[in-house]
């Protein structure tokens, strides 16, 4: 079984920057024929406010003649308590009702695909109670199925047991609930974008992806982070065991943040470094 990842598309019908790597990305689709294609989110440059850009992105991705599913990334629905577009009820129900639930379990074959809103990961919203414990009774009830867990954010940037990177990865105490859950499980698969970077490594015996964007790479505005930039997506090939193909999709422009911040994302005295980015 096929399923392609793809993430970060920053669509949106106001600011197109991005919106002509869709036509390779969707041809780079359907050659390849997968099962399933999941989204790990930020698919819009701001379906967090913008109404608009959630209905554009969906029509794009309903141009395939292939399941997709999706989780939110933080410019689709909001991000962390005090940023500003903090994650919230009106953010959380104007995704479900324009894409579809925010999280997922879908069974194919001998696999479990589980989709992840990451950015309730330490909101302290009430449903990130009431998601973790989903997550628990769906790991719970596997019937000898392996996993592959999707989400926008990864669990760290550079090691497990970093601290507190904000921005990028999830709180140290979120991250290790759902790293005990990755090994009590022995989950095959955990698979993120959010970076813009493109990236496998390992935590215990479950394997990371980091998904390439289909939009844009960052230069010199954030840090440089471990693996590629590059603009793509990925095939996971799921058998006996989780393998992953990163792929650079030809006909695709890899777009550089830096010089379209300003149009884009324009940054405000109260943005702070990182912010407006990814
Ligand atoms: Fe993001
Ligand atoms: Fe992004």
């Amino acid at each position: 079984m096929k399923i392609i990842q793809i993430s970060d598309t920053h669509f949106s019908p106001s600011k197109p920057h991005f919106n002509g790597n869709w036509e390779p990305i969707r041809r780079w689709i359907e050659q390849v024929e997968p099962d399933l294609v999941v989204h790990t989110g930020d698919l819009t440059i701001d379906g967090a406010d913008q109404e608009d850009d959630l209905v554009f992105s969906m029509a794009l991705l309903g141009e395939l003649d292939i399941p997709v599913l999706a989780v939110p990334g933080n410019h689709d629905v909001g991000h962390m308590p005090g940023s500003h577009q903090p994650i919230d009820d009106t953010r959380l129900d104007r995704w479900r009702r324009l894409v579809g639930p925010d999280r997922f379990a879908k069974d194919l074959g001998h696999w479990r695909i589980i989709g992840l809103n990451s950015l309730l990961l330490g909101s302290g919203q009430a449903e990130e109670e009431e998601q973790f414990n989903w997550l628990v009774e769906t790991l719970a009830d596997l019937g000898g199925r392996r996993v592959a867990l999707f989400a926008h954010k990864p669990l760290f940037v550079d090691d497990p047991m970093e601290g507190d990177t904000g921005y990028w990865g999830a709180r140290p105490t979120e991250r290790q609930h759902i790293l005990d859950l990755l090994s009590a499980h022995d989950v095959a698969l955990y698979a993120s974008g959010h970076l813009h970077w493109a990236w496998q490594g390992k935590v215990g015996r479950t394997k990371l992806v980091w998904a390439p964007p289909t939009s844009f790479i960052i230069d010199k505005l954030e840090r440089e982070m471990p693996g590629d930039r590059l603009i793509g997506g990925v095939i996971h090939h799921l058998g006996e065991d989780a393998t992953s193909e990163i792929v650079e999709v030809p006909g695709t422009i890899a777009h550089v943040l830096d010089d379209v911040i300003d149009e884009v994302y324009p940054r405000t005295v109260s943005t702070l470094p990182g912010e407006a980015a990814e």
